[in-house]
């Protein structure tokens, strides 16, 4: 029988497909400032014992970091696609995962850290409970999530109209770019040390190269451009709405600056 989950790990494999179909450069340089902050947050709780990156994508923040590491070091995604891609660059225990039911023990790690990722596992409480369960009392969890007010968070809310509806019952991602929200989900598991709003610049010749780039390599995009592969007028309509996206936000004198905002969050696991 098809569990919930195989859907959601066919439809990531899909995407990674797809956006790994080209090599990704390491960090990208169109984002490591981004890289950098979570870079810094992580090596804030070091040196730790045991590390764990939930959502770790192709592997660049283990893969960074891999000298400050200690040895016990993992990380997890649901496409096996991506941790191909992981596993070329770090050497850790990388496996295949649903963020909401994690195939580690209690307490196993001291520092867990979630950039991007489990923002994107549609139970939003099942995900957080597994977030506090893995980590050992006293350790951190660290988390970076987009904000609903920020650029990528718009980015969102413009796709919306187009993209397939979510499954019953998936939560909307840009919920954990709320602190209140993840306060809530926390509960007495754990409690948010530091909480920040913090921008990226990410800057593009012009609108259209920021909307052509995420129409080629971003998940979520690629997914709602899929979705109407049948009906040019809705994809002409979706293509002028992220130019327009872009136009409203832009900072830049020179080319097209947008600040992806997001929310940087540490909190303490209770005993
Ligand atoms: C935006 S990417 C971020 C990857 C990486 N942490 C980074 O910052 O580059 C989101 C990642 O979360 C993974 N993901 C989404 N839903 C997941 C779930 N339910 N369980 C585990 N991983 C998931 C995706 O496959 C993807 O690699």
């Amino acid at each position: 029988m098809e569990r919930p989950s195989d859907a959601m790990r066919a439809l990531y494999e899909d995407r990674a497909q797809q956006q790994y179909a080209e090599p990704v450069p390491l960090p990208d340089p169109r984002i490591d400032r981004k890289f950098a902050r979570i870079q810094a947050l992580v090596r804030g709780q070091l040196p730790c014992e045991a590390f764990l990156d939930a959502g770790c994508g192709d592997g660049r923040y283990l893969a960074g970091l891999a000298g400050e590491l200690p040895p016990r070091r993992a990380g997890c995604d649901i496409s096996e696609r991506i941790l191909e891609t992981a596993r070329q660059r770090v050497d850790a225990d990388l496996r295949q995962a649903n963020l909401e039911a994690l195939p580690f023990a209690d307490g196993e790690f001291d520092t867990v850290m979630s950039c991007l990722g489990v923002m994107f596992a549609p139970h939003h409480q099942a995900s957080a409970a597994e977030l506090i369960r893995v980590c050992r009392p006293g350790g951190t969890i660290g988390l970076l999530s987009w904000t609903p007010e920020g650029f990528i968070g718009q980015m969102f809310a413009t796709m919306k109209p187009y993209a397939a509806a979510s499954p019953p019952g998936a939560q909307p991602p840009l919920l954990w770019g709320r602190e209140d929200h993840v306060r809530e989900l926390l509960g007495s598991g754990a409690t948010i040390v530091t909480a920040q709003r913090q921008a990226v610049r990410v800057s593009y010749p012009c609108p259209e190269d920021f909307r052509d780039s995420f129409k080629a390599r971003y998940g979520p995009t690629i997914a709602a451009y899929q979705g109407l592969a049948d009906d040019p007028e809705r994809t002409a309509a979706l293509d002028r709405d992220l130019v327009d996206l872009a136009r409203s936000h832009d900072q830049g004198t020179t080319s097209t600056a947008l600040d992806w905002e997001y929310l940087l969050l540490t909190a303490r696991r209770n005993s």
